[in-house]
């Protein structure tokens, strides 16, 4: 397993996704938490999850598996709707997250995507929390340079641990001002989708990314993961409900590239060379 530092900890450089697990039949099921056991028994430390995913189900599965491990040992982010981010609903919505999730505490609580509610009445609702010892630390996700920058200015603004946008080879765009940002602003990045979710539909894969995978002998899903994670500077949150793939993603960490390949990838899949808007899934 290779190690990054988030959230100022040693964590795997990638970490479980779990949008859409929980909400199959029994054997889906079982399968996912396969996965998710492979995963932590082959040293992934992270878990994302959300109130969000099949409204409570994928938190409840996590919960199934995290009773068997030292909790201590994993980070185990949740975030909550943006219709839920006054203090009083961030307090119930958390309650039964931890309820869910069978433990006491989060390590980072996420407003999943701005709302109406103003930022200064979530952020304090968040400090209350931590100060409650139910999370650890809070941060947001599908946030832009303009919502980041206005978030850091408010009271408390700068204890956001961490931001979790849309990143894989095809939607590039926060490597041009927000990751760069976040790295000045000791903010963890998080980049979500690296295969482009579920399908093809967000995702064109061009032949360059097929003959590339074939020539390293290694699937077009590892090509992806690795080229995501190139630089060891974010975490990379995949989602497979099969313990193939997790053991495939796993290996995936040991792919590198030389730097006449990745100018080969740039080619087709180009760098942002102006603010983009934000992309999110
Ligand atoms: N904050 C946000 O707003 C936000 C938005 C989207 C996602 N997320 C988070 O990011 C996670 C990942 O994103 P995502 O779920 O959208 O999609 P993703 O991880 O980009 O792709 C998931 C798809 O890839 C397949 N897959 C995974 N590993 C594979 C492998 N080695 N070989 C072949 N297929 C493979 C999965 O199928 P199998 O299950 O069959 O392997 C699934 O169909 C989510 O689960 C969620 O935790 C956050």
């Amino acid at each position: 397993m290779q190690y990054i530092t988030f959230n100022h900890q040693k964590t795997s450089a990638i970490g479980i996704g779990t949008w859409h697990i929980g909400e199959g039949n029994q054997s889906q099921t079982e399968a996912e938490m396969q996965a998710i056991r492979y995963g932590l028994d082959h040293g992934v430390n992270l878990i994302d999850t959300a109130e969000m995913y099949g409204e409570g189900l994928s938190e409840s599965l996590v919960g199934n598996v995290l009773k068997d491990y030292h909790r201590e040992d994993l980070q185990l982010i949740s975030k909550f709707y943006p219709f839920h981010a006054t203090p009083q609903l961030i307090e119930t919505s958390l309650k039964a997250s931890l309820k869910r999730l069978q433990t006491d505490y989060l390590d980072l609580y996420l407003l999943h995507w701005r709302g109406n509610t103003p930022l200064s009445e979530t952020v304090s609702g968040l400090e209350k929390m931590v100060q409650a010892g139910l999370i650890k630390n809070w941060g947001v996700s599908n946030f832009d340079l303009n919502d980041l920058k206005e978030l850091s200015n408010l009271e408390n603004g700068n204890h956001c641990r961490i931001n979790e946008d849309l990143y894989n080879i095809g939607s590039r765009g926060i490597e041009y001002s927000i990751l760069p940002w976040q790295k000045q602003h000791d903010m963890s990045f998080v980049g979500y989708s690296p295969f482009g979710s579920d399908g093809s539909e967000y995702l064109n894969i061009k032949p360059v990314i097929k003959e590339m995978a074939l020539q390293k002998n290694i699937s077009i899903h590892q090509l992806l993961l690795a080229w995501v994670l190139r630089n060891h500077d974010l975490l990379s949150i995949p989602k497979t409900g099969s313990a193939n793939h997790m053991q495939s993603n796993i290996a995936a960490l040991d792919v590198q590239f030389t730097a006449d390949e990745l100018e080969l990838l740039d080619k087709s899949y180009p760098k942002p060379t102006s603010e983009p808007s934000l992309e999110t899934i």
